[in-house]
C-alpha cells in the first residue's frame, strides 16, 4: 500500500469524542518509549507527523491520523511509565482502557515490543487483558536496527517459547526499524489486506 495522505485529525482522552467516520482503525500500544510515535512517522514517511522523544511519556492522549482518508492510525500513551504520579498513571489507563473497551472502528491493536528485552510482564499482562476482552491483536518488535540479525532471531524464538505457555499460537508479529525503515510494506500490506476485507464486507 502506498500512502498517499496522512493527516493529524484530533487528540483527547475521551473515546466518545473520537472521530465518529466508520473508517478502519488500529491503534498503537506497549510501554513507554517502545517506540508508537516513531513507528507512525516511519509507515508514513512523514518526520514529525506524531511527536517523539527520548524521554519517555511523550505522548499523553489518543491521537487520530487519517490515512489515505479512509483508515486511521492512533497513537496511544505508553505503558508502564514510572516516572508519572499514581493518579497521572490512573487517569492514562482508565482512558487507554476506555478506547480499547468501547471504539467500535478498532479493528487492530499493534502490542509494541522492545526487540532487545526479554518478555516483560507488564506487556505478557496487557496482551493477556486483550484477550480476555476478545480486543484481537498483532506484535510488532520495534528497534531491530539495535540487534544483530541472528540475536533478532533468537529474541523471537524466546518471546515465541513465553507465548506459548500463554496462548494456543503465537499471534501475527513483525519486526521494525524506525530508524532503517524495516518491517514498512510487511505491515502496510497486512494493514491494505485487513482494510480491503473490511471495506468488501461493509
Ligand atoms: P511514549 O510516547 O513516551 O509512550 O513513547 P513512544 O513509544 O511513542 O516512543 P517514541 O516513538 O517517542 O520513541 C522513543 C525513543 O526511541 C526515541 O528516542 C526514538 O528516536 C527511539 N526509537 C524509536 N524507534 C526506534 C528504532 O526503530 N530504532 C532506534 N534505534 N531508536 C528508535
Ligand atoms: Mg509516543
Amino acid at each position: 500500500m502506498q500512502i498517499k495522505s496522512a493527516e493529524f485529525i484530533v487528540s483527547n482522552q475521551e473515546v466518545e469524542k473520537c472521530p465518529k467516520d466508520n473508517f478502519p482503525e488500529y491503534a498503537f500500544i506497549g510501554r513507554s518509549n517502545v517506540g508508537k510515535s516513531s513507528l507512525i512517522n516511519m509507515l508514513t514517511e512523514r518526520k514529525s507527523l506524531a511527536k517523539t522523544s527520548g524521554r519517555p511519556g511523550k505522548t499523553q492522549l489518543i491521537n487520530h491520523f487519517l490515512i489515505n482518508k479512509n483508515w486511521f492510525l492512533v497513537d496511544l500513551p505508553g505503558y508502564g511509565y514510572a516516572r508519572v504520579s499514581k493518579s497521572t498513571k490512573k487517569v492514562f489507563q482508565k482512558f487507554i482502557t476506555n478506547y480499547f473497551e468501547r471504539r467500535e472502528q478498532l479493528v487492530l491493536a499493534f502490542v509494541l515490543v522492545d526487540i532487545r528485552h526479554k518478555p516483560q510482564k507488564i506487556d505478557l499482562e496487557f496482551m493477556e487483558w486483550m484477550g480476555q476482552n476478545q480486543i484481537p491483536f498483532s506484535i510488532i518488535f520495534t528497534k531491530a536496527d539495535k540487534l544483530k540479525p541472528k540475536a533478532i532471531d533468537r529474541h523471537i524464538d524466546d518471546y515465541k517459547t513465553v507465548m506459548l505457555e500463554m496462548w494456543e499460537e503465537m499471534p501475527s508479529y513483525f519486526v521494525t526499524s524506525s530508524s532503517k525503515s524495516i518491517g514498512k510494506d510487511e505491515l502496510l500490506n497486512y494493514i491494505d489486506e485487513i482494510n480491503q476485507a473490511f471495506y468488501e464486507g461493509n
